[in-house]
């Protein structure tokens, strides 16, 4: 048994107005309080802009409120970015960085996300660092490397378990429906938590949650959850209906 607490993030991207955000973070704040103690925690990171209404809307439950992103930087002349401690004063517990959608969308490099998952830390929140190839990086047989330069390049020096989780997402596995087997999936994990090793120590990486993303749904989610080394799951589409969501995390 592992002694990482799982935990199930859901990441809602550009989804949902105000009403939607309402029902679907308080839908899951009544399944919380209703289950009372529970083996896992639960994350929903909700656009910027959609952050109070489920700070609200989760208030008296145990599920926290992440952003989607965040800026390198602490302030200032930077139009249309949410700085990591307006995140945090806005009642954020957590911040992903450096998303597929955001490598690709926004060009973040791996020097940009390691910058993010800084100020991140350094304001309080836990980085949720996301990694993970293309299609065409595992057809050519470069899971593996992609993947160590991804951590070697994103995490920040001096992470801690306490303040980092990655998140392993194939990007082929994004939103298609498709995903890797459950060997491939540990034995990227398992990597992956050698590569932090190098970089935030043995005991750090020991301790440090590694989610698995891309179509995780409650069909699959309890083999994918069952893995040695996956201590979780970053859903998009499956965490945008109560039922669903919940679903992923009662198979823990
Ligand atoms: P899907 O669960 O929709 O495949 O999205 C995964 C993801 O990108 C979560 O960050």
């Amino acid at each position: 048994m592992s002694a990482r607490r799982v935990l199930i993030a859901g990441n809602w991207k550009m989804n949902c107005l105000s009403a939607d955000a309402k029902a679907l973070a308080g839908g899951l704040a009544d399944k919380m309080k209703a289950a009372g103690a529970v083996n896992f925690e639960m994350l929903v990171c909700p656009p910027a802009v959609l952050i109070p209404t489920a700070v609200d809307a989760v208030a008296g439950s145990a599920i926290k409120v992440g952003g989607q992103d965040c800026h390198m930087n602490a302030k200032g002349a930077h139009t249309g970015d949410t700085a990591a401690a307006q995140l945090k004063d806005a009642g954020c517990g957590y911040v992903i960085v450096g998303h597929s959608e955001r490598r690709t969308d926004h060009g973040e490099s791996d020097e940009v996300v390691k910058a993010k998952a800084a100020a991140a830390q350094t304001n309080g929140l836990v980085a949720v660092i996301c990694i993970g190839e293309t299609e065409a990086q595992r057809d050519a047989g470069k899971t593996l490397d992609v993947n160590g330069t991804q951590i070697a390049g994103s995490v920040p020096d001096g992470s801690t378990a306490a303040n980092t989780v990655i998140a392993y997402e194939p990007v082929w596995a994004i939103g298609t429906g498709r995903t890797p087997t459950s060997a491939e999936v540990q034995d990227v994990h398992a990597f992956i938590r050698g590569e932090l090793a190098k970089k935030i120590g043995a005991d750090e990486a020991a301790k440090t949650r590694i989610l698995y993303g891309g179509s995780m749904n409650p069909k699959n989610a309890k083999e994918l959850l069952a893995l040695a080394d996956v201590d979780g799951g970053l859903i998009g589409g499956a965490s945008l209906k109560v039922e669903d969501f919940w679903a992923v995390a009662e198979s823990v």
